[in-house]
């Protein structure tokens, strides 16, 4: 078992990463009390129900799958559970999901009497490279994503490469475009990882890599202060096209969104790799409509625009634009329309 430690003082924890795992989580996390499981109905109902059985008192709430459930209702629901139950503060929350799943159980267990314990069994790639760590919670607003949240470290994740073998290939590549975001700012040869060799085969040493990757940021940047904006790379552009609704996931979005934010020398070595997984290399979408879109939060008071660069595959840099300037960026990456 490979054990990755995450240093942020008294909200310190442990990823353990191994196959096969899920059915020792007993050992790893402490259950002997009541513990609100929460998944959705796209995940394998095995895999909650495994957990539960190592539970002194399980209870398994299972949602609607998808990013309609991130949300107040749904979490007052399982805040209702718990009540009914008779939750107290020394209980405790898992999600066994992905990210939807992992954000709303935290956010609800940031705020069920003003905080109870939470553990973290993501079983999507996207959640085990990313959204599992860090201690972002949260649900939407209005159809405005993330707006409500707390930051609530777990108090323990669980990483099992076999809660995979379920995914379907698109979402499996949707998890790595995040892996080929964090190669790309930090680590060229976790980069040249996935120009040499099949990154399905690889899946474990990319998460584990990628999450060694994601630990130092936010150690570094517990809040989002500075050095964690990084982690941003590719979203801005990301999320204007995945507000458009056309249909692309959250990854395939990023992989779109970190062309214009690379050199031309990177992307000559990109474009490749995110071929190579079946993510998108071009799109036809209406790019005034995804300037609009793009988050109020990501321009400043001046309409400058922060974002994130790859001049060099290893590295990055920070950087505000006007917001003509980032237009052209985003007609030159996507000029076909
Ligand atoms: N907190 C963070 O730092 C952070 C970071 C990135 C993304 N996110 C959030 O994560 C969410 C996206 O996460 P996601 O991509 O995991 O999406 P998701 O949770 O919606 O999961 C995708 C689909 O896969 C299904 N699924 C999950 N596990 C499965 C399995 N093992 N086998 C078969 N099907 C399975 C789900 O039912 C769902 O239909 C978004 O809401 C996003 O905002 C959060």
């Amino acid at each position: 078992m490979t054990t990755l430690h995450v240093g942020l003082g008294a909200d310190s924890y442990d990823i353990y990463v191994e196959g096969g795992l899920l059915k020792r989580a007993g050992e790893l996390f402490r259950l002997d009390r009541k513990v609100l499981v929460v998944t959705d109905d796209g995940v394998p109902s095995e895999y909650a129900e495994t957990l539960k059985a190592q539970c002194r008192e399980g209870h398994v709430v299972t949602i609607p799958q998808g990013e309609g459930s991130k949300t107040l209702e749904t979490m007052g629901m399982l805040l209702r559970v718990m009540m009914a139950h008779h939750f107290t503060r020394g209980d405790c929350v898992v999600a066994v999901g992905g990210g939807v799943v992992g954000d709303l159980a935290g956010y609800t267990a940031a705020s069920y009497m003003r905080g109870v314990d939470f553990y973290n069994i993501p079983t999507t790639v996207l959640s085990q490279v990313d959204s599992s760590v860090g201690g972002k919670t949260g649900v939407n607003l209005d159809h405005i994503k993330n707006i409500v949240g707390a930051f609530k470290q777990p108090k323990g994740v669980i990483i099992d490469r076999e809660l995979l073998h379920s995914l379907s290939p698109r979402q499996v590549s949707n998890g790595l475009a995040e892996a080929v975001k964090m190669a790309l700012t930090f680590d060229e040869t976790l980069f040249s990882l996935f120009e040499a060799e099949d990154p399905e085969e690889a899946l474990e040493r990319i998460i584990v890599q990628s999450l060694k990757l994601k630990i130092s940021v936010v150690e570094q940047d517990e809040k989002e202060a500075g050095l964690r904006k990084v982690l941003n790379f590719g979203h801005t552009v990301g999320h204007g096209i995945e507000s458009l609704g056309l249909g692309y996931y959250h990854g395939e979005c990023v992989a779109l969104g970190m062309l214009p934010m690379s050199s031309p020398a990177v992307r000559e070595r990109l474009i490749p790799v995110l071929r190579k997984l079946n993510l998108p290399v071009t799109a036809d979408f209406d790019r005034e409509a995804a300037l609009k879109a793009l988050s109020h939060d990501k321009k400043g008071e001046s309409g400058s625009i922060s974002a994130v660069f790859v001049d060099e595959i290893g590295s990055f840099r920070m950087e505000k634009l006007s917001g003509d300037d980032f237009r052209r960026l985003v007609y030159d990456a996507f000029p076909q329309v």
